[in-house]
């Protein structure tokens, strides 16, 4: 029987994901569908109910479920665990539901098709400390990158992060800015710069040093203000749409078992958001 695959959130329209995994389910010759479904919070155990009553072979999970939807799950992968959220929960043959999150690791595979192994053994900036911070800092940890130190406006929230971590340490925004030059990889992971969200930059990028990779997990636009005055300054600059086609590759394989072609993908996707 034909199987089939769904993304849940609230909302969810503009979501990305279907097109996406269509496309890779063509191109890999996977009889399979994709489908948005808009979930409301108050509904969410329904819908976990009834994925699986139907019959859906796995589902991504976005916003404002990524949590919310854990006591639902069976069993969760360490990346989930770590992370307390889920983006992707596999539906195994017993019926169990699995629920793992490639949001961080999505990150690290979008860096290194980009530029290799470069920013291994160098000073690593995570501006931001929220849910995609601890994912992407769990993840580069895991590969071996590092030191990693945290900044963001509210300094509390840094330093817990860090304490999660070995070998984190924490720097207010004023002293980051100043020795940004230190930094070979500066990963921006707040929604500061987003379209429809909030223009500006929650850093200053003036002190980069040329030749550093700055990567901001916003891909709309596909040049926040931050990317484009670091690269102004010389830096290497990587956009998020790398990260969201790198989550989905890997939501992908857990699925299929098949790893789909992320760099045609990131071009598309590059294409239809204007770029
Ligand atoms: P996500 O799961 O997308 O990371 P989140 O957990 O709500 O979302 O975290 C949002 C991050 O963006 C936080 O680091 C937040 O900073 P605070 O901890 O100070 O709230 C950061 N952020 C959001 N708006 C910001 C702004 N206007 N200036 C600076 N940082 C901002």
């Amino acid at each position: 029987m034909k199987k089939w695959y769904a993304v849940i959130g609230d909302p969810i329209a503009q979501s990305m994901s279907p097109a996406m995994h269509e496309a890779w389910f063509a191109e890999n010759d996977i009889e399979a569908a994709y489908i948005p479904i808009h979930v409301t919070a108050a509904k969410l155990g329904e819908a976990v109910a009834s994925l699986k009553n139907l019959g859906c072979s796995g589902w991504n999970v976005t916003v404002p479920h990524k949590s919310a939807i854990i006591p639902y799950l069976d069993r969760l992968e360490p990346s989930a665990q770590q992370m307390n959220a889920v983006n992707t929960v596999h539906v195994l043959p017993d019926g169990s539901l699995v629920g793992s999150n490639t949001d961080g690791l999505g990150f690290v595979r979008s860096l290194e098709e980009a530029y290799g192994e470069q920013c291994k053994q160098q000073k690593v900036l995570l501006v931001g400390a929220g849910g995609a911070a601890r994912g992407i800092a769990f993840a580069l940890d895991a590969m071996g990158y590092g030191p990693i130190t945290f900044t963001n406006r509210t300094f509390e929230k840094a330093e817990q992060l860090a304490s999660d971590l070995s070998n984190a340490s924490v720097s207010s925004l004023a002293e980051a800015e100043t020795s940004l030059a230190d930094y070979g990889l500066i990963v921006q992971t707040t929604s500061v710069g987003m379209n429809f969200a909030q223009a500006g930059m929650p850093i200053n990028p003036m002190n980069v040093a040329g030749g550093a990779v700055v990567a901001d997990i916003i891909y709309n636009p596909l040049e926040t203000e931050l990317l484009a005055e670091a690269r102004k300054k010389g830096a290497h600059t990587m956009n998020g749409v790398g990260m969201f086609a790198h989550q989905g590759a890997l939501a992908f394989e857990t699925w299929t078992g098949v790893r789909p072609n992320t760099e045609k993908m990131i071009k598309k996707i590059t294409t239809t958001l204007g770029g």
